[in-house]
């Protein structure tokens, strides 16, 4: 993990004591630990290869797009999964080159296809027919060969949260298991694509065993022989992301479980492979370092006595909480707090909605004005997610490496959270 507990110091990432943090930078504040992101990305590598694997890394960045993010993971070697213009001018700058990214998403524009495939896109998953047309045309006016890959919806359930389920027939991703092979031939003959392969993405925090895992890629593998048998090349498959990480008590899998899955549905195809995963690289790398602005004793009559502690985060700095009933580990930072006697709060944000809630009963000492405290596993789905409602400005980010900590995102300002505004002239003066 990202954290360790120093008796004198409190919480610290890596050689960083969080309470240092907060005082230069303030809070909130994403941190996160570059050792962290090195080592997991390690971990997952090993895992691939141990298990005799071809396998191509190809970040989410979607999870967290902050460049020195990015920086770190593509000095280890990352390619990257994106699904915008602005996620792959994103991982360009920070020199992750088009020719080692994926591009996914239902609803690529136009103007995002011409764009990707002027810097050499790696590979086009491809979610339905009509987008495969588009990529046609527009890959046949540009007067070069689209490598695009065929995104299957296998029909299984990955049996995480409704909301980031995404491999079951009902899911507006991909294509229907049924559909797949007929639309591959056909992209064999359009003009501008080069079916390269088949891709699949079942959903994230994954945390039920490898069954869903295996069901979708032995599907994807009864495919692949099917197309070849007919003819048809394929190259390579993406096995997607998805692999969770214990926020509680979760069991979640371990890559080595996940490549084991890898190599016994689709090892025999001789093919390289990809994953894109995302939050089990980032996710436990990241902490959200907050304050607290006041404890509220509700009285007997009010609110049946509860205990808030009302923190300088809010949902719109981590909304996983408000959006998917998640439960993210909350720390307080100070040494002080460890020896102190817990009661159940509740731990909320200052923003005008009862979702603003980040934790019911937690057991947490008492609390003062500035105390700190430190989300867990807050370093995927958690700055990216976050939006300036209530007039929040959008908080600061820093990467720790060893003894060095640097801000790696300004904090906004309430300036900034003008400056794009305009009146009509009417409205003016
Ligand atoms: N590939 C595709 C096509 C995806 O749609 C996703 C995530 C990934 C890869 C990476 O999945 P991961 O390895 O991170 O599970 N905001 C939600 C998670 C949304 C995931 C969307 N797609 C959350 O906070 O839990």
């Amino acid at each position: 993990p990202a954290l360790s507990w120093h008796a004198h110091d409190g919480l610290l990432v890596e050689d960083v004591p969080l309470a240092r943090i907060a005082a230069e930078f303030g809070t909130p504040t994403w941190v996160y630990s570059a050792g962290t992101l090195r080592r997991r990305y390690r971990a997952l590598k090993a895992a691939l290869e141990g298990a005799g694997l071809n396998a191509g890394i190809h970040y989410a960045t979607k999870a967290n797009d902050n460049q020195a993010v990015l920086r770190v993971l593509r000095a280890e070697g990352a390619g990257a999964d994106i699904v915008s213009a602005g996620e792959l001018r994103a991982t360009m700058a920070a020199g992750i080159p088009a020719g080692a990214t994926v591009f996914s998403g239902v609803g690529k524009t136009p103007e995002e296809i011409r764009f990707a495939l002027g810097h050499g896109i790696y590979q086009l998953n491809a979610e339905s027919v009509e987008e495969i047309d588009m990529i046609s045309a527009i890959a046949a006016e540009m007067g070069v060969l689209a490598p695009v890959s065929l995104r299957v919806n296998p029909d299984v359930d990955a049996r995480t949260h409704a909301k980031i389920t995404t491999g079951k027939a009902e899911n507006k991703f991909g294509i229907a298991f049924d559909d797949a092979m007929p639309l591959y031939a056909r992209m064999a003959a359009l003009p501008g694509i080069r079916p390269i392969g088949i891709a699949t993405h079942i959903g994230s925090q994954i945390t039920d065993g490898m069954s869903a895992y295996r069901a979708a890629y032995a599907r994807l593998a009864e495919m692949i022989q099917a197309l070849r048998s007919r003819g048809l090349p394929v190259e390579r498959v993406d096995c997607g992301g998805g692999l969770g990480i214990p926020y509680r008590d979760e069991v979640a899998p371990t890559p080595e479980a996940l490549a084991g899955a890898i190599k016994a549905t689709l090892g025999g195809l001789g093919i390289p492979v990809m994953l894109e995963p995302g939050r089990w690289l980032v996710g436990p790398a990241g902490v959200l370092l907050a304050s607290v602005v006041l404890q509220k004793q509700g009285s007997l009559h009010g609110s049946g006595g509860r205990r808030f502690l009302v923190l300088d985060a809010a949902m719109n700095d981590l909304i996983r909480p408000a959006m998917y009933e998640a439960w993210h580990g909350i720390l307080p930072v100070s040494p002080l707090a460890r020896a102190a006697r817990l009661s159940p709060a509740d731990i909320v944000g200052p923003v005008c909605e009862s979702g603003d809630t980040f934790a019911k009963g937690r057991l947490m000492p008492s609390m003062a004005p500035g105390d700190l405290v430190a989300f867990l596993d807050a370093g995927a789905y958690g700055a990216v997610m976050s939006s300036t409602y209530n007039a929040r400005p959008l908080a600061a980010e820093v990467l720790v490496d060893g003894a060095r900590a640097a801000l790696v995102r300004v904090r906004q300002t309430h300036e900034d959270l003008l400056a794009h505004q305009r009146l009509p002239e009417w409205l003016a003066g």
